[in-house]
């Protein structure tokens, strides 16, 4: 594959995430992270945030690019002039909302393909939801987050 998009909110980036972006990249010539740019939701993480977070996790993948957005993934994989995205499926709870989305954005776009990695098992449990519970009452992230990030985040509760 030329050039594939891995789209999301990561806010924060975890392990589970990383897992993804490392078997995406050795599919693909070129791997663009795209952070969503939500304003409908109210993230922990500024998106130049996340996009840091993401840029310094993924730093030593050379063919990775970390970029935010708004709007339509469609939009943006068309202004990326790729025709490839990529998700992670941890468990059948995510296969409803991930088919409705890979569908709708064909119908959008049928020049865009939507491709599933099954995530590893071992971050099968994991969400962004998960290690902000953990850390907001002071619990261990090191097992859900990469070391880099670890820091920025229980700074965000005041530790
Ligand atoms: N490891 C760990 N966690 C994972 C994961 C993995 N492999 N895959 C998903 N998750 C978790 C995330 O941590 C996140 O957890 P949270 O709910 O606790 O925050 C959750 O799954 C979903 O997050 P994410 O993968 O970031 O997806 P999203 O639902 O926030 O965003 C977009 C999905 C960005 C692809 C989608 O909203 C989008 O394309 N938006 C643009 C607008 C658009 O085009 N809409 C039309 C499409 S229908």
């Amino acid at each position: 594959m030329k050039s594939a998009i891995y789209p999301g909110s990561f806010d924060p980036v975890t392990l589970g995430h990383v897992d993804i972006i490392k078997r995406s990249a050795g599919l693909t010539d070129k791997l663009i992270v795209g952070v969503l740019n939500n304003s409908t939701k109210t993230p922990l993480f500024s998106v130049e945030e996340r996009v840091n977070m993401l840029k310094n996790v993924t730093r030593k993948i050379p063919n990775v690019e970390v970029v935010s957005f708004t709007g339509l993934l469609v939009d943006f994989a068309k202004e990326k002039d790729c025709h490839v995205i990529i998700r992670g499926l941890r468990a059948v709870t995510d296969f409803e909302y991930e088919l409705a989305m890979a569908q709708t954005n064909r119908v959008a776009n049928p020049d865009v393909d939507t491709i599933f990695l099954t995530t590893s098992l071992k971050y099968a449990y994991l969400s962004s939801s998960i290690v902000k519970e953990m850390a907001q009452y002071n619990g261990d992230i090191s097992k859900f987050v990469p070391e880099e990030v670890i820091e920025q985040i229980y700074s965000k509760y005041g530790r």
